[in-house]
């Protein structure tokens, strides 16, 4: 969704400001704007000077004139949720008086209503933004100071927001608050920082502290404090983030994309270090707050997450089930919480995500808790919502993912399942043998990933052969089935070629009737006990003159082409499977001359629903 950052200090606050939107333009890019205040600004003390600009953080630096000088201000990177894309819906708003300027990432569900009485109150909107109403009733409190005036605002409001507040009157701080949608608090020498994410903040420091639900902050030069929209005050701890401000760059890579699908040898190598257990063939887990005794309790799990995290989830309940032998399956969680899901005590909930922000996933977490459910949390960023809602969980390690499209994440997410389910497989029946058998196969990864990588010529040849599709199908049978749906979301995505992904066997009943030489087949066919029912399917596409480009451990007579992986355990293949297909996606995207990292419409973490 948007992207909030905020600075306080004595450093001149623009060049910084525009530096963190660059960092945080994956989380939302369709317009951006910036206000700053502070002693040089205009002259005045206190006066608001503000630029914004429709399109990405480049066109408003290009709109920011030479003499912009301030030592506090606010800015924001907007993925569109209520009004077009242009310069006045863009964030901050500011109030008639230009006395008070806004950013806010979230959704205020009650605008419309809000917004009716502001203008029967005489109040002239100049946006079509749910925010603006936030920037007025901050204007309107009567409030003496400004943390009371923001209180009393919110006080109207429902829905979610992380917002940043500045006020002419009251310049020598920023007042934040978050409910719902990420703020975290950068806090440096004699200067403070606030952003969406961590990206924004590591150049600088890497002391944060990440607001909670209902949590407010006032940020000064040299101080902070937090304290609840009620008012009382909170303790706040800071934390050191684990990620260097490097691994944010590109790293020599053209796009994040493909540097993220480059250090999947690495990133699995980092999920795997120090959990593995040789002497009793299994794996600790720290922090999955989950004993021996009431995992052997657990009669089902069920697996919540959005997206490829959803995704990722399948072939993790696919894994749970054959190794730990307990039922498992993966819903998306924007499903589950609207669908009065009986919620089970026996039963264990997994929520997956890579931001740890996804409003879907998080709710259906909290409404999980309010229901007495145990629920763990399968996360990438440290210290997120979901990850400190969750009552445990276990990291995913992949460092920080800023291309839009998931490819490390997915991989590492779906090794975190691995882990889990031989976690829970060896404390009910999965003998020492497969333990140790799964364990072998996970220390084989890392490697086999570099050599599916090194073929990326090929892969990149492949993708230009198949590029002329109007539409693509993607078939795969029970675990090669989420590897199917996943490598057709990376293709829609970062391509936006049509693609969907059915079971092979369910051809037959229906889609077989869409295959033609434009319509062509990827098929995942792994040397597994399904191979000749899957050659079986690739023969009916034949038969119909459909084109197939197969993915599998030897090559494929009945395809035209073969992707060779190399195989590893039966259960742990999915995990190589999909990766010749990130890039198969990734150079598909770049023949066709798309925005790799920034696809259109899409947001790296959806904070709204
Ligand atoms: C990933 O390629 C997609 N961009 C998207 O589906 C993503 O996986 C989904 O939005 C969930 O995000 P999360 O893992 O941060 O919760």
């Amino acid at each position: 969704m948007c992207g909030i950052v905020g600075y306080i200090g004595r450093r001149d606050v623009a060049p910084l400001l525009l530096e963190g939107l660059q960092r945080l333009e994956y989380r939302g890019y369709d317009s951006a704007g910036i206000v700053i205040t502070g002693k040089a600004a205009a002259g005045k003390p206190g006066a608001l000077k503000m630029v914004k600009a429709k399109g990405r953080v480049r066109e408003l630096e290009a709109k920011v004139p030479k003499r912009f000088a301030g030592t506090t201000g606010i800015a924001h990177t907007r993925w569109a949720t209520h009004g077009a894309p242009s310069d006045e819906n863009a964030h901050p708003h500011l109030d008639a008086e230009n006395k008070v300027a806004v950013v806010h990432n979230g959704i205020i569900d009650n605008a419309s209503e809000l917004r009716a009485k502001l203008t029967a109150d005489g109040i002239v909107f100049l946006s079509e933004t749910d925010t603006e109403v936030l920037v007025h009733l901050i204007a309107r409190a009567q409030a003496e100071t400004l943390e009371e005036k923001v209180r009393e605002a919110l006080r109207h409001v429902e829905g979610t927001y992380g917002i940043a507040v500045l006020h002419a009157d009251f310049n020598d701080r920023i007042v934040v608050a978050r409910n719902g949608s990420p703020v975290v608090l950068g806090i440096g020498e004699k200067e403070m920082f606030v952003a969406s994410d961590v990206a924004a903040l590591v150049a600088h420091t890497r002391q944060v502290v990440t607001l909670d639900d209902g949590e407010m902050a006032t940020l000064k030069a040299d101080d902070f404090r937090t304290y609840t929209t009620e008012g009382s005050t909170t303790t706040a701890t800071p934390t050191t983030v684990e990620w260097e401000a490097e691994s944010y760059d590109m790293g020599g890579h053209d796009t994040y994309m493909h540097k993220e699908i480059s250090e999947q040898a690495d990133a699995v190598d980092r999920v795997l270090r120090g959990r593995i257990d040789d002497r009793f063939s299994t794996v600790h887990l720290g922090g999955l707050n989950l004993d021996a005794r009431e995992a052997r309790g657990v009669r089902r799990i069920k697996i919540l997450g959005c997206g490829t995290s959803y995704h990722a989830g399948q072939i993790g309940a696919q894994l749970i089930e054959e190794l730990a032998r307990i039922p498992a399956d993966a819903e998306p969680a924007s499903e589950f919480r609207y669908r009065n899901p009986v919620v089970d005590p026996d039963t264990l909930y997994v929520a997956v995500s890579q931001s740890g922000e996804t409003y879907d996933v998080l709710a259906a977490v909290q409404e999980l808790k309010r229901k007495g459910a145990r629920v763990l949390g399968v996360v990438n960023v440290v210290g997120s919502a979901i990850a400190r809602e969750a009552d445990g969980g276990t990291y995913v390690h992949a460092g920080p993912e800023v291309c839009v499209v998931s490819t490390k994440c997915f991989t590492n997410t779906v090794v975190a399942f691995a882990l889990l389910a031989l976690h829970l497989g060896r404390i009910r029946d999965l003998s020492v043998a497969d333990g140790k058998r799964i364990i072998d196969g996970l220390r084989r990864l890392p490697d086999q990933i570099s050599e599916i990588l090194a073929n990326e010529d090929e892969i990149k040849r492949l993708a230009a052969e198949y590029a002329d599709a109007k539409s693509m199908m993607f078939i795969g049978r029970v675990r090669g089935y989420p590897v199917a749906r996943e490598a057709s979301l990376k293709l829609k995505e970062v391509s936006y070629i049509h693609a969907e992904a059915y079971p092979a066997s369910e051809l037959k009943h229906g889609p077989l009737a869409l295959i033609e030489p434009a319509m062509p087949t990827v098929a995942i066919v792994p040397d597994d006990d399904l191979l000749e029912k899957n050659r079986a399917a690739m023969e009916e596409i034949k038969a119909r003159s459909g084109r197939i480009l197969a993915v599998a451990h030897q090559v494929q007579e009945k395809a035209d082409h073969t992707i060779v992986v190399p195989k590893n355990e039966n259960e742990l293949d999915p995990i190589l499977m999909g990766i010749p297909l990130q890039l198969f996606a990734y150079h598909t995207a770049l023949a066709m001359g798309r925005d790799i990292d920034k696809p259109r419409n899409l947001a790296k973490s959806v904070t709204v629903e």
